[in-house]
């Protein structure tokens, strides 16, 4: 080995590295290229090895030769990286590539049970007037839901709420929510301004107007010197809001054992306000509520002097509200969780 051979083996060496650099098709193969090369065991190293067998003074002359080698093919090889990396990123944006622009896959939203909505409409009216939303038990007994509501064991009105009882003595499904009138007197002290909003239970035969289970919102106000005719003005306000603002209302005589005096709340026909009028028969008018100035026994039971609170309560169903805005002719439909008819409700 002298000096002029090495000489033209580094040469060699840089020319053949550096073709190989400017072709190396990827990163990887850029890389697999360095090891060969550079590495340890390299082919710059190979050469190197000839300059054991020099004379000592052409050593250090191969040694700057090869120096010069080495960073010419680090030179190269660092080029073709990054030409090559700036390739693949390009390639890798295109392939990657998002368009922004495209519109959003919608989100399906739940919406309200129109019962449940009929319930918020309710509430939503009343609150003007200082109603609170207070809940009562579904499970109720006996003395709560009928006794305590001046409805006697044996008594003949019993047959206006058809029972379903739960196999615990003295416990039943609440028949109404008038048995919350009671925990609210007990726990609450005037001024009562409520609104008992729940399920229902009577064993009734279905059919289009009956339910074995149903929702009541029941209202409840107790103060001194309350009378008959706030309990028309507060109604005939809910009327108003509820199905339009001139429709005209007016109370009939009813019986509740637990209102005295007891009536029924109508409101002015909406389908017709005339005779055959399927809606309200011949009448012109549709019951929307039961409702009365609450009875001096349940006041007692409540704890209250009946001598200086006076008060009223009122029940209705919000289906059959729900049915007289919509038109829905079948109380069924809102228990049967059809999506048809509840998604109509959107
Ligand atoms: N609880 C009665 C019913 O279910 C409705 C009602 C409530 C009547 C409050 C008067 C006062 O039919």
């Amino acid at each position: 080995m002298d000096l002029a051979q090495l000489t033209r083996d580094l040469e060699s060496l840089r020319d053949e590295a550096l073709g190989q650099a400017a072709a190396a098709p990827d990163s990887a193969a850029l890389a697999a290229l360095e090891l060969e090369l550079l590495g340890k065991k390299g082919r710059l190293t190979g050469v190197l090895r000839g300059i054991g067998a020099l004379p000592a003074e052409d050593r250090p002359g191969v040694g700057a030769a090869a120096n010069t080698v080495r960073q010419a093919i680090e030179a190269a090889l660092a080029e073709r990286g990054a030409a090559l990396h700036g390739g693949e990123l390009a390639d890798r944006l295109e392939r990657e590539r998002l368009d922004v622009t495209t519109p959003g896959r919608p989100i399906r939203r739940g919406s309200l049970h129109p019962s449940i909505e009929a319930m918020g409409d309710i509430a939503r009216v009343f609150a003007q007037f200082g109603f609170v939303v207070v809940e009562s038990p579904e499970v109720e007994d006996d003395r709560t839901n009928f006794q305590m509501l001046n409805i006697p064991p044996d008594h003949p009105a019993r047959d206006l709420w058809d029972t379903l009882y739960v196999d615990v003595p003295g416990r039943l499904l609440r028949t109404h929510t008038s048995p919350g009138q009671i925990r609210v007197l007990q726990s609450m002290a005037p001024p009562i301004r409520v609104l008992l909003p729940g399920r229902c239970f009577r064993y009734e035969a279905v059919d289009a107007s009956h339910g074995f289970e149903f929702f009541q919102v029941e209202g409840l106000m107790v103060d001194e010197g309350t009378t008959l005719g706030d309990l028309k003005g507060l109604l005939d306000q809910f009327a108003h809001a509820t199905f339009g603002a001139g429709k005209k209302t007016r109370f009939r005589p009813g019986y509740y054992p637990f209102t005295e005096p007891s009536v029924a709340f109508d409101v002015e026909c909406l389908v017709c306000g005339g005779p055959g009028c399927p809606a309200c028969g011949r009448t012109g008018w549709i019951t929307i509520l039961g409702a009365g100035m609450v009875h001096p026994v349940v006041l007692q039971y409540g704890g209250l002097d009946p001598e200086r609170y006076q008060g009223f309560a009122f029940g209705m169903g919000p289906e059959r509200i729900s049915m007289l805005r919509h038109g829905i002719t079948d109380l069924r439909l809102f228990l049967e969780n059809d999506l048809r008819f509840v998604e109509q409700f959107r």
